[in-house]
């Protein structure tokens, strides 16, 4: 029997109600499957956490996350208690850079039974490599002087390493995936770090003759996420690039609450973390109608990232049916509830085995 050791932290709002429902869903797949199980140990580090000890985690929590096989979250929030940089800082940043957590990936695809915002939206299924730790969103620079005579600076930061290892990410994914990979530039207007991350990507695009590429600007690409999304496979991206396209990669699918995330740490020497891209809803909590696909879709990514993928693939699948056949929650024009979705979805992969 192969076991895995998955940290579980619930967190704030609705990533306490829709976590529960993807460890359902993650225990009928091991007895689906038979030969494997999760062990879940779950930590209740949240914002009434920190209203009790004055943290978001206790002093040595990233010693006791170190051992797991991965750490799966729900979602960091709950601005009525804590001040919201207090508590993402406290918790979700400080995993992802303590864990090296360098790669954020986050799919985007056209579901049956999803209403997208695009009037006639072709099957698109793509998905967005962002570097995650470094880039536009760095704390170089500063400001100085006061009123008409103000400055702000702030300094981009593009290093060899970090860049590349984004763009194998990116490259290695292609491959599994028999796709393709484009790159989001913008050289034409941002004459330093853009054209090093052009050649960078033709560095490393020699290393895959078999992957075809692409390169476009990134205002271009924006566009083309709306226009012809069906087009794109692999989409690499530096910080603020790839969390523009995420969002509108988001966008296109039809709620916040189905997209997933992964934050991937490259190296193996920290536990990757996954999370969905939706928020803990403070405006929707306790009302039992929060979207789990989100949530179990992240689930799906984990068992990807665990070198299940069969099951994940098959997970998909099942979630998918169960969009079409139209039990869904509200912010998707249904009117099944949080339970009633993950119980559809258990049924059937309990039926379809
Ligand atoms: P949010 O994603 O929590 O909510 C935005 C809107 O989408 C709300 O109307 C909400 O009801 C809806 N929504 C989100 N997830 C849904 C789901 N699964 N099913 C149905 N509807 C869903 O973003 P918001 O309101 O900006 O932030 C709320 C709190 O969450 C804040 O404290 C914020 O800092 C935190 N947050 C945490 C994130 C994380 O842990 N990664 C990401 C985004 C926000
Ligand atoms: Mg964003």
């Amino acid at each position: 029997m192969k076991t895995f050791d998955i940290a579980v932290i619930p967190g704030d709002g609705i990533g306490k109600e829709v976590v529960p429902e993807a460890l359902s869903v993650l225990n009928t797949l091991a007895e689906i499957h038979g030969g494997l199980a999760f062990q879940f140990t779950q930590f209740p580090w949240n914002c009434e956490y920190y209203i009790e000890h004055g943290q978001m985690m206790p002093e040595d929590g990233i010693q006791i996350l170190q051992g797991f096989d991965a750490i799966f979250l729900g979602a960091v929030g709950n601005p009525q208690l804590v001040p919201d940089h207090v508590s993402l800082w406290g918790l979700l940043i400080k995993i992802r850079r303590e864990f090296e957590q360098s790669i954020n990936i986050r799919p985007a695809r056209y579901f049956e039974g999803l209403q997208s915002p695009l009037v006639h939206p072709k099957a698109f299924d793509f998905i967005v490599v962002r570097e995650n730790s470094e880039g536009e969103y760095s704390e170089v620079g500063g400001r100085i002087h006061k009123d008409e005579d103000e400055i702000a600076i702030q300094n981009a930061v593009f290093t060899r390493k970090g860049t590349e290892r984004a763009m194998r990410y990116a490259f290695d994914l292609a491959r599994e995936r028999n796709g393709h990979v484009t790159s989001a530039t913008k050289s034409n207007g941002i004459v330093h770090s853009m054209p090093f991350w052009d050649e960078v990507f033709q560095k490393v695009k020699v290393d895959y003759p078999e992957v075809k590429t692409a390169s476009y600007h990134i205002d271009a690409l924006a566009a083309y996420f709306v226009t012809r999304p069906e087009q794109f496979d692999v989409v690499v991206a530096s910080n603020l690039f790839g969390d523009i396209l995420t969002d509108i990669g988001g966008a296109i699918m039809g709620s916040i609450g189905i997209a997933p995330a992964a934050n991937i740490n490259v190296n193996g020497k920290y536990p990757s973390m996954f999370e969905p891209v939706h928020g803990s809803a403070p405006d929707i909590y306790g009302k039992g109608i929060a979207n789990p696909v989100g949530q179990i879709w992240t689930a799906k990514m984990m068992l990807d990232h665990l070198g299940e993928v069969e099951l994940g693939q098959k997970l998909l699948e099942v979630m998918e049916a169960v969009l079409a056949d139209g039990i869904k929650t509200v912010d998707i024009g249904g009117i099944a509830t949080t339970k009633e979705v993950t119980q559809a979805i258990i049924q059937r992969l309990k039926n379809d085995k």
